[in-house]
């Protein structure tokens, strides 16, 4: 299996990493490589409608999306849940085969159900491509392939050498999720999750893992850290007891960086809570990769809609 799903008819999908490959996540990050350094055709996709279906807030992973159709000569519609007819009743799978009848060909959809995405996916037409842009906690493909594309610029194609600390939530994490799937697949020497055991998963998403709940001896010497969002939601359902002690324990300080090693790397997908989970200094320093990834976000994007849709 590789990292697209291919359905009846030649549709493919991209759902999540669950089943990447090494060599179809390489082959997808030198293409995406290739879109950073500018080398891409800007009519690839002439005459292609793309519509961005979102059902939850986003800001990077939307206008990212959007940018990569338009440059590469597509049409883009943009959906916005809130002033759309699903206020009045109307369900996701009905507005995205409306959206389908009109001739649209790809889908980016963000939902805050797990599945969803995919069970929208088996009802498509022939030739209508979806991307999961983030589906309840389970898969985020799309961060997943930008953070691989950041970590293999900043270090290098040789995943096995890399040490990573993934911090925080990772329990309601689809980022952190897909980004152990790329992680192992492209073979990462060791992946560190570390958080409090209440935001931590049991489910086999860190299998393979070493999990810990002390932060500073998870940065001991490590290549990079990837550093989540404390979804503040938890709070209410006393996940955690509060941000202070949250900071505290877990949040990424500029002494607490000492510990990587000195040409560490510093990520996270945003939206940042500065001050909760990564301070000021940390974030703005000179080893964050934070809007790079941004930017690689573009040319991730690109790659993927390219690889579905131009086929
Ligand atoms: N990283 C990420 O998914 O950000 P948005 O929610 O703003 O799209």
């Amino acid at each position: 299996m590789t990292t697209f799903v291919s359905a009846p008819g030649g549709s493919r999908h991209l759902l999540s990493l669950r089943e990447a490959t090494r060599d179809s996540l390489e082959a997808l990050l030198i293409r995406a490589q290739a879109f950073a350094e500018g080398h891409y055709d800007h009519r690839a996709l002439a005459g292609t409608a793309v519509c961005t279906l979102f059902f939850e807030p986003s800001t990077r992973t939307r206008l990212s999306f959007q940018l990569a159709v338009q440059q590469l000569g597509a049409h883009v519609l943009s959906f916005d849940a809130s002033t759309s007819s699903t206020t009045k009743g109307e369900t996701a799978l009905d507005t995205l085969k409306n959206i389908e009848a009109m001739g649209v060909r790809g889908f980016v959809v963000r939902h805050r159900d797990d599945g969803a995405v995919a069970e929208l996916a088996a009802h498509v037409r022939p030739g209508t491509c979806l991307v999961n842009a983030g589906d309840g906690r389970s898969a985020h493909p799309t961060q997943g392939l930008l953070d691989m594309l950041t970590l293999r610029q900043a270090k290098g194609n040789d995943f096995s050498r890399l040490r990573v600390a993934i911090v925080g939530d990772i329990k309601h994490s689809r980022v952190a999720r897909s980004d152990v799937q790329a992680l192992r697949a492209l073979g990462a020497g060791e992946i560190r999750a570390v958080g409090p055991a209440s935001l931590l998963p049991d489910d086999g998403t860190l299998d393979g893992c070493i999990v810990g709940h002390d932060l500073d001896a998870a940065l001991d010497g490590v290549d990079a850290v990837m550093m989540l969002r404390l979804q503040r939601e938890r709070m209410e359902e006393g996940l955690v007891d509060s941000l202070e002690d949250y900071h505290r324990d877990y949040g990424l300080t500029v002494a607490r960086l000492k510990r990587a090693a000195p040409d560490a790397v510093v990520m996270h997908p945003g939206p940042m809570n500065r001050g909760v989970e990564i301070t000021d200094e940390v974030a703005d320093g000179p080893q964050s990769l934070i809007l790079t990834q941004v930017a690689n976000g573009v040319a991730v994007r690109m790659a993927v809609l390219e690889t579905l849709l131009k086929g």
